[in-house]
């Protein structure tokens, strides 16, 4: 291990005192080791606080009501829905000259939603037989399945694109596909399984040049790095509250406002209409056009919470030390005989490490992992296609936060030696 690998930031270590399930020993001798950041990320006190608080002090529906609790709570909801539009680095709303409640940043229940949303309602309306959905397979199933729907509805084609033999975007592949047919090119941000970061602006760029949108789905690359939509130039971009460090449930989609205005809504409901006749309805302008119903509010204002840490904490406090992690992980499993690490070297990626071990079953080596007291993801990770051209049906997945530690880096490596010897010896 060099030097530079372990010189870490002390703050990353404060970053890691303010989640209590981190530092909490209750039901064991020991802090749990949680490398399942992946799946969702463990919660910062001041979200956990933010929500009890919701709950405690303001607790009312939201742009209903005339009673001090109301506009309290609406106020709450409607600054976070500012701070997301500014953490995603929106356009200002004074610049679209606009009515002050129309926004980009629609509240959804997660990046499931956000993505179903634009496939049954942008997709419903503008597919016709013959286009082309340009998908690829590092695409997790919520940014396929999705899209098969809407294509066996309408008659339009999913296109795939190969990847690169080490688990890279294939842009050459992508120019080569790309076509006046192609109308929608849904993309991750970053592999939940590589964690590969295909260069989103650039697949902007060509599908806008043949006159495709582009859906960004940034669940997985949220907690690692800034998403930025007027720099992707992005049509669409989805993530979801959990990962980044806010409760679950809630989740955000953005659209430019001139596509969300031309789309009609998803559900149907309360507080997203203009009016209600015999026969038909109106509908407000985004957002709430696709808000019908009631929001987790409690959940949307603490998810501005969450931003709140991230930015206190820094996207460079953050970067160095989940590079430091995934450097020190690639290092320590590598050098382990039998073990298999997916995808591409650490210059293309970030902090999330899936790998296979030689004669041992994923399951039974995530099983063998938390019994040591480590959380992995052990599965085919909700991406199937993925994993078919891995040739294997299932991986074990390290992911990671800048909350970790290279000492849990260690333990994993270690654990895994210990379970292949435990089940060499089994064999005899
Ligand atoms: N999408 C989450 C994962 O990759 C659940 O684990």
């Amino acid at each position: 291990m060099s030097a530079t690998v372990r010189d870490v930031p002390i703050t990353a270590a404060a970053i890691r005192g303010e989640f209590p399930l981190l530092t909490n020993t209750a039901g064991g001798d020991r802090p749990l080791i949680y490398l399942d950041t992946g799946a969702t990320a463990q919660k910062p006190q001041a979200v956990i606080d933010k929500i009890t608080e919701c709950y405690e002090h303001f607790n009312a529906n939201v742009h209903r009501g005339v009673h001090p609790l109301h506009e309290r709570i609406t106020a709450e909801l409607e600054a976070s829905r500012k701070k997301i539009a500014a953490f995603l680095n929106t356009r200002p709303l004074d610049e679209l000259d606009l009515l002050d409640d129309v926004s980009e940043i629609i509240f959804t229940s997660g990046t499931t939603m956000g993505i179903n949303l634009v496939a049954q309602s942008w997709g419903r309306q503008f597919l016709k037989p013959g286009d082309e959905i340009l998908l690829n397979p590092l695409e997790h199933h919520a940014n396929i399945v999705p899209w098969q729907m809407i294509a066996a509805a309408t008659g339009a084609k999913i296109v795939w694109c190969p990847l690169t033999a080490d688990g890279r975007f294939d842009l050459d592949q992508f120019d080569k596909l790309l076509s006046r047919r192609t109308k929608m090119v849904a993309v991750t941000a970053m592999s939940n399984v590589l964690g590969t970061l295909p260069p989103v602006g650039e697949i902007v760029r060509r599908a806008h040049a043949v006159g495709a949108k582009v859906l960004i789905d940034a669940a997985q690359s949220a907690p690692h790095a800034p998403i930025d939509v007027q720099a992707w130039d992005a049509d669409f971009a989805v993530f979801s509250g959990h990962k980044l460090y806010g409760p679950t449930g809630i989740g955000v989609l953005y659209g430019k406002l001139e596509l969300l205005d031309e789309m009609g809504p998803f559900l149907g409901g309360g507080n997203m209409i203009d009016e209600v006749f015999d026969d038909h309805s109106t509908y407000k302008r985004p957002p709430f056009k696709f808000e019908a119903g009631t929001l987790p509010i409690a959940e949307a204002i603490a998810l501005g919470t969450a931003i709140d840490c991230v930015q206190a904490w820094g996207w460079d406090v953050i970067h160095r030390q989940e590079q430091a992690l995934l450097e020190a992980c690639h290092e320590r499993l590598e050098v382990i005989p039998g073990v298999t690490i997916y995808g591409p070297s650490v210059a293309h990626k970030g902090a999330i490490v899936s790998f296979t071990v030689e004669g041992i079953p994923a399951h039974d080596l995530g099983t063998s992992l938390a019994q040591r007291g480590i959380a992995v993801r052990a599965s085919h990770h909700c991406a199937k296609p993925l994993h078919k051209c891995l040739g294997v049906d299932a991986t074990t997945r390290a992911s990671f936060a800048a909350y970790n530690t290279l000492a849990e880096v260690d333990a994993l490596a270690e654990a895994i030696v210990n379970t292949q010897q435990m089940f060499f010896r089994r064999r005899g």
